[in-house]
């Protein structure tokens, strides 16, 4: 078996620490592991595996010693920078960033919608946003079926998205609260935000990520445009309002989708039933229905309340609820690093 060695890129991050606690579970045949930080963070130690790591200051030599895949957890600007250095030595980066997603050489890839993407890499495969990929396990087997015309998002997402910073301004406000009884904290006068303009306790902000000249937010147009070149259909209509609520992991999210073919709703939940990376929990009678708490800590997107839109002709809606930070993140990088070993053993 081939000596595989891999560098964690962000390891002290949110992301980067849920990767190595995957890491622990999935025992992957990886023989070397290094961990890699921004100057702040460098020196100090990660347990992992039963062994004490010491995290190493990312510069533009930290590849030439060769590894064979790196997980970029870092932002755009680290991964911009570094991943190319990275790949120009023959490691192949799963680049968690918004960098190089809609880039035509760069395949963006969720491994139970479009695991073929991977072989057509040259040294660097894009995740897509947490709240693409848990709406693309969901649709893909939708699409295939009965062909998607139009989708509508709807997003309510975690803080946890916005990383230690969006957790840390909840955790204030929950703070701030406690202290004061007061909910109606409408400026960041109380206590200083970190991450968000407005406080995220008690308040849902329709503002995720930076606004665009057409209205939209970055984070609407990357749930459109990654969507689209996910299921191969560039001019796909899609629209979508991303949210941030008080709530600490797991997005949920209301899909509503036009199909061209007609469908049989117990056939479609049977589909949804049947596909990889999907848990179909629909019950309302027993008042059974996906939750963030729920979905938190687990790989599988949680499907419900998937009913027919009268409103339109074969039209559907459902609530689907994921771990943005594994499945929306780590895990999908994970298992991407997964089929390459698989391709190289
Ligand atoms: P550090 O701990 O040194 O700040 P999060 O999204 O949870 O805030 O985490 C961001 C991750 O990206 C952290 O591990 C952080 O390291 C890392 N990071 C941020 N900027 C850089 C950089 N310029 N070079 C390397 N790692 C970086």
């Amino acid at each position: 078996m081939k000596n595989f060695k891999l560098a964690v890129v962000g390891a002290t991050g949110v992301v980067g620490r849920a990767a190595l606690q995957i890491l622990e579970e999935k025992k992957l045949p990886i023989r070397e592991y290094s961990f890699f930080a921004s100057k702040r963070s460098a020196g100090s130690k990660i347990n992992f595996m039963g062994k004490s790591y010491i995290v190493q200051e990312l510069t533009e030599h930290s590849f030439d010693e060769g590894f064979d895949f790196a997980i970029f957890s870092a932002g755009g600007e680290t991964s911009k920078k570094y991943a190319p250095i990275a790949s120009s030595h023959g490691c192949i980066v799963v680049d968690n960033s918004n960098a190089f997603r809609m880039d035509n050489n760069v395949p963006l890839v969720v491994p139970e919608v479009n695991p073929e993407e991977i072989k057509n890499n040259k040294g660097i495969i894009a995740n897509p946003n947490c709240s693409t990929i848990q709406a693309v396990v969901a649709l893909k087997p939708l699409d295939d079926k009965y062909h998607i015309k139009r989708i509508v998002y709807s997003t309510y997402q975690a803080v946890s998205g916005a990383g230690r910073d969006g957790i840390e301004d909840l955790e204030n406000g929950i703070n701030h609260f406690q202290k004061t009884s007061n909910v109606n904290i409408v400026s960041s006068e109380n206590y200083k935000l970190k991450k968000f303009p407005y406080p995220i306790f008690n308040n849902c902000l329709p503002h995720i990520d930076v606004f665009l000249d057409n209205g939209y937010t970055k984070e609407e147009m990357k749930m459109i445009n990654e969507t689209r070149k996910i299921l191969g259909k560039p001019n796909l209509p899609i629209t979508a309002t991303t949210v941030r609520v008080p709530v600490f992991n797991s997005h949920s999210e209301s899909i509503n989708v036009e199909f061209e073919n007609n469908y049989n709703l117990d056939e479609l939940i049977n589909i949804l039933k049947n596909s990889p990376g999907i848990k179909v929990i629909d019950d309302v009678t027993h008042i059974k229905y996906p939750i963030a708490t729920q979905a938190t800590g687990q790989d599988s997107v949680l499907v419900g309340r998937i009913r027919r839109d009268y409103s339109i002709q074969n039209g559907l809606n459902f609530w689907c609820v994921a771990d943005n930070i594994r499945k929306g993140a780590a895990s999908n990088a994970i298992q991407i690093v997964e089929k390459l070993i698989s391709n190289n053993t």
